[in-house]
């Protein structure tokens, strides 16, 4: 039912849902992920490429943590592939103490259509001697060489980083700039989950983001959704929840079913991120939208002309009755208000079809924005 209910495309990835599994380090292996094909992607491993990362991850066996290793590391990562190929849509997070092993995997992981997430997040000090995992974080332009020759083999390539190690937004704009498509955000904080560094990351670039930590439960997605997120991502909970995939992919989805936009911002004024220009209002108070707009880089007229323009011709130009005329400046269709109801059913305009218009408006804005180039 899910599979045509979303329309997510990363490159030739096109995952059925925006739930996915993080990968745990000797623990989500193919036999683990096969409990969770529900999930719309599957991020395996971590897997370690070469020699040196795998007798780190021995010394690290030895006192106590889990984790995958292999005397024929390539070969092994083909044989996890080759397992989990018809699950659904498939990442493998992989490490190494050098670029080449990474170019190896990424040609294999692309003869399976699935995505190569480098590890730019382990803390382990026997690996971030290597100059792999946090240690990328650290150089960022030897991170950014990686991507850039590894985007030459053609493969879909998502960066797995903690936040608050270095400057997120800098970090982030540099993966892109290098030309990533992806970045998994492990958005760890002592009180749970950093949200805000998400709705950063999605306000600076226009990177497919995965917002991961802390998620337990529905409310947790759905505030990484609303601050940015175009998927989610859970580790821990999977040990202790075994159904949590299914639950998410059931909220999440029936969300979509209802409004046409799983991952809508919150308004700005509740603290959303700039795609929530789409529902402000008429500039006529002074309010957030003020600071949105700088930020932005359009001054009030260039907002009230960008979208007056786009509105034309679509049904949520008309709008009689509700605060300004013209749904263009209309509430997100979850605040309940019967002055833009009676205008949508004037208009013979679902709720879905509604949203869907303000999605197109939230990028057509954003591509005016100066802040993303
Ligand atoms: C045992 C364990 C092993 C992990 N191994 C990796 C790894 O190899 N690569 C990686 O990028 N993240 C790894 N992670 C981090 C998780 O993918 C995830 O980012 C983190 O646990 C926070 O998400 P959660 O709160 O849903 O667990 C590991 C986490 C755990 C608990
Ligand atoms: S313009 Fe309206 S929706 Fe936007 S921040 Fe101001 S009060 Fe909130
Ligand atoms: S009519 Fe309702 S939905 Fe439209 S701007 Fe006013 S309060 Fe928001």
């Amino acid at each position: 039912m899910t599979d045509k209910l979303f329309d997510i495309k990363i490159g030739y990835a096109s995952p059925k849902n925006p739930i996915a599994v993080a990968c745990m380090a000797g623990i989500t292996d193919s036999k683990f992920a096969a409990g969770f094909k529900n999930a719309g992607l599957i991020v395996l491993g971590g897997y370690n490429l070469d020699k040196p990362t795998n007798d780190a991850a021995r010394k690290e066996i030895e006192r106590g943590r889990t984790e995958f290793v292999s005397d024929i590391p390539l070969e092994y990562l083909k044989s996890e592939l080759e397992a989990a190929k018809d699950f659904t849509t498939i990442a493998v997070n992989v490490r190494a103490a050098t670029l080449a092993p990474y170019i190896e995997a990424a040609k294999i992981a692309k003869e399976f259509n699935a995505i190569l997430e480098i590890n730019a997040h382990c803390r382990q000090p026997e690996m971030n001697e290597l100059g792999a995992g946090e240690a990328l974080l650290k150089d960022i332009p030897r991170l950014c060489e990686y991507i850039r020759e590894i985007k030459k083999t053609g493969v879909v390539v998502s960066v797995k980083i903690r936040v608050n190690v270095v400057n997120d937004v800098e970090l982030a704009k540099a993966i892109e700039k290098a030309g990533a498509d992806m970045i998994h955000v492990d958005a760890m904080h002592p009180d749970g989950a950093d949200i805000g560094v998400i709705r950063r990351i999605r306000n600076a670039t226009n990177l497919f983001i995965i917002g991961n930590n802390s998620v337990v439960d529905f409310e947790v997605a759905k505030e990484m959704f609303s601050h940015g997120a175009d998927m989610v991502s859970v580790a821990r909970a999977m040990r202790t929840q075994p159904g949590i995939i299914n639950n998410l992919v059931s909220e999440i989805s029936s969300i979509q079913s209802m409004t046409g936009w799983y991952n809508a911002p919150k308004h700005i004024c509740g603290g959303g991120d700039l795609r929530a220009l789409a529902f402000c209002c008429l500039p006529v108070k002074p309010c957030a939208l003020h600071g949105a707009l700088k930020q932005a880089g359009i001054n009030a007229e260039e907002f009230m002309k960008i979208k007056t323009d786009f509105v034309k011709k679509t049904p949520i130009e008309y709008g009689e009755g509700t605060c300004f005329g013209s749904m263009a400046w209309c509430c997100k269709i979850t605040k309940p208000c019967f002055l833009r109801d009676s205008a949508l059913e004037s208009t013979s305009l679902s709720d879905v079809e509604y949203m869907r218009t303000k999605k197109r408006l939230s990028e057509h804005i954003l591509k005016q924005s100066k802040i993303r180039k």
